[in-house]
């Protein structure tokens, strides 16, 4: 499947968005997720704090009113004259006056004078309690929390009991607890000295108020805290008072919108607040609800811990918020990848219109239209390759017509050498069998003339034999060049082929002053070549250097592969004359030739130049007039793989 570049590169923009879009969301809903978490936690502790403060205010307000009450002069007298029925009266009034649950009198033994809840007073009755204890032992104000037995409740009143009495309800992550019900009751409680004109303690007034369905502390930290504000028709803002871990006083509401009273805390609240004493800030489950919740341990005036105070947030609004942030940074997000897109999109579509346009360009070219030009836009990197494209081909055309230009030379002038060479065989092959026929009667003339040495016409006969001897060897020359025949192949070692050619002519007057220079590669490949043929090649061009040189100067003879590894190449340069310019393009013609008349018949290079082509190799000439001349000679490097080639 082909995808273009511009889809590549739109896709490789929405990958790279997109990763690190999910990056960035996942990163910001764990940090906007904490962050929210977090401030709740914050604000949950804050409450705490707050509902610690209510919770004391009770207290407070408990001992000021059992602290007061004691100091009233009326008590004192009524107790010197020892009349209970006004004290049952005044002490009864104040207690319903101040909302309490009880108000009682003892005496300074700790025996019941009045007790305002029960005015039926058991003669020498004491009341278990330490807050009286501790006011008889220390003549000092006190006041706490404490748990009150269905015994010492029952003393006081069988509503009290009733109103403290709370079955269990069960809820799946409670402690395990074999109980089923609670009977007795958590007192905010006060007690204070009441002491005579004299300073002597006369009694101990205490006072309080069963926590137990009260549920006047947890709606005043609701108010006071949250303000009572409701979020989707629930309390956002929740308290509760645990008696050991059962709930007693709450705002959290059960489904039917009932208080939850019955219900106990988790077993892992348990072990954290009632066993450790520490608190526990956390999300919980509450009765039906998610709240963000702190609790913390409520203690005696002793420091036992009895209870827990709670405050919860419900959940759901965070939740909430925390989703919109997401939602809203979600958007922002998409909105994002979205733009991204449309601009990788133009980005993309400015970046390809001109690579388009080189693709078309460069179709053009390979169809040959190397006139066409590609359009050159701005001053990119882009119109920068266009320019170098444009100049790249008219590099080529050019190219192209030299090589057209060389290619018809090179036509025309193998067509003149192969015209030559045919009226060349034509003439050389009319001419040679008179001339053997000139030959033979004249050496038969001259074997007559035996013995007439004095004759001038043995002189004359014989100037005939040089002259027809000569004409036979322009003819074998001729018919050399013209020689249609394939070459017998061999594979061979050029290198050898040209030291033994060179041995040969070496020996030669002409070669005494002329400093042959071999610089032969020893890893030439083989060569498939006719050895005589070659060797013909060799020699022609090795004299042609000698003459030139008149017999002194340095012929350098180098043998190489070419840069192609397809060819060796052997390289003839000599010190010699030169050749005119204008004499290049012909020396390879046949019968061209500089040498007087009679010295050379100019075929040499033109039979070297026929044995060559045929081994389908080149020769090529190089030249300075007076200078010296190099020629050089390529032939295909024999493989055995190679099908073109066949040794014969
Ligand atoms: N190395 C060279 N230096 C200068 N000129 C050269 C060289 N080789 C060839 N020529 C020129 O090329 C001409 C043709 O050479 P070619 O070998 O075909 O014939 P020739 O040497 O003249 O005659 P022949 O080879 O029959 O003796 C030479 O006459 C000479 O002018
Ligand atoms: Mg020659």
């Amino acid at each position: 499947m082909k995808i273009s570049l511009r889809t590549k590169l739109v896709i490789s923009f929405l990958a790279v968005i997109i990763i690190c879009g999910l990056i960035a969301t996942l990163v910001a809903m764990r940090l906007i997720g904490k962050g929210i978490i977090n401030q709740a936690q914050d604000k949950v502790k804050h409450d705490l704090n707050s509902a610690r403060e209510i919770y004391r205010e009770e207290i407070e307000n408990i001992r000021d009113i059992v602290r007061f009450t004691a100091l009233r002069f009326f008590i004192k007298d009524v107790i010197s004259a020892d009349d209970t029925d006004r004290l049952l009266i005044e002490l009864n009034e104040i207690r319903k006056m101040e909302s309490l649950d009880i108000l009682t009198l003892t005496d300074e033994n700790g025996r019941i004078i009045v007790s305002t809840r029960n005015p039926i007073v058991i003669e020498g009755e004491r009341i278990d309690d330490e807050l009286v204890s501790y006011v008889l032992s220390s003549g000092q104000v006190c006041a706490g929390t404490d748990i009150v037995s269905r015994e010492e409740l029952l003393k006081e009143d069988a509503e009290l009991a009733g109103r403290a009495y709370i079955k269990f309800i069960p809820t799946p992550k409670a402690k395990a607890n074999p109980e089923t019900e609670q009977t007795s009751g958590m007192m905010i409680k006060a007690a204070a000295p009441v002491l005579g004109y004299d300073g002597r303690l006369l009694g101990v007034l205490y006072g309080g108020n069963l926590l137990n369905r009260n549920y006047k502390i947890v709606d005043k930290v609701k108010h006071t805290v949250y303000q009572g504000v409701r979020y989707k028709g629930k309390d956002i803002g929740t308290a509760t008072i645990f008696q050991g871990d059962l709930r007693i006083s709450t705002n959290v509401k059960k489904e039917n919108g009932s208080r939850a009273i019955g219900t106990r805390v988790s077993q892992e609240v348990y072990e954290q607040v009632l066993v450790k004493g520490l608190p526990w800030v956390d999300r919980a489950f509450v009765v039906n609800n998610w709240y963000i919740s702190a609790y913390e341990p409520i203690k005696d005036i002793r420091g036992r811990i009895i209870g827990i105070l709670y405050v919860g947030i419900l959940e759901e609004k965070f939740t909430d918020m925390q989703e919109r942030a997401i939602a809203v940074f979600l958007g922002i997000m998409f909105a994002g990848m979205a733009m991204a897109l449309i601009v990788s999109s133009f980005l993309a579509r400015g970046l390809l219109h001109p690579i388009r346009d080189l693709v078309s360009a460069s179709h053009e070219w390979a169809r040959g239209n190397l006139d066409y030009r590609t359009k050159i836009t701005g001053s990119s990197e882009i119109a920068e390759l266009a320019e170098t494209f444009n100049f790249m081909a008219s590099s080529l055309k050019e190219r192209d017509e030299k090589l057209k230009e060389y290619a018809s030379q090179q036509i025309m002038k193998s067509e003149r050498l192969a015209t030559l060479g045919q009226l060349a065989a034509g003439v050389a092959h009319e001419i040679n069998n008179p001339l053997g026929a000139v030959l033979m009667y004249t050496h038969l003339a001259l074997e007559d003339m035996k013995g007439k040495e004095k004759d001038v016409r043995i002189k004359n006969l014989e100037k005939v034999v040089m002259e027809a001897s000569r004409c036979r060897d322009i003819v074998r020359g001729l018919l050399d060049f013209a020689r249609q025949s394939e070459p017998t192949m061999k594979e061979s070692d050029i290198n050898g082929i040209l030291e033994r050619t060179l041995g040969i002519v070496e020996n030669q007057a002409l070669f005494h002053n002329v400093h042959i220079n071999k610089i032969f590669s020893p890893s030439l490949p083989k060569v498939l070549v006719d050895v005589g043929q070659m060797q013909q090649v060799f020699t022609n061009i090795v004299l042609n250097s000698a003459e030139a040189m008149e017999g002194t100067g340095e012929l350098k003879i180098t043998t190489r592969i070419t840069d192609d590894n397809e060819h060796i190449e052997i390289e003839f340069i000599d010190t010699g004359c030169g050749i005119q310019p204008e004499n290049c393009e012909k020396i390879f013609d046949p019968f061209f030739t500089t040498k007087e008349v009679g010295h050379g018949t100019g075929l040499g290079l033109a039979v070297s130049y026929g044995i060559i082509t045929r081994h389908k190799g080149t020769i090529e000439v190089k030249s300075e007039p007076s200078k010296g001349t190099t020629f050089i000679i390529r032939l295909p490097i024999y493989r055995k793989e190679s099908l073109n080639v066949q040794p014969n």
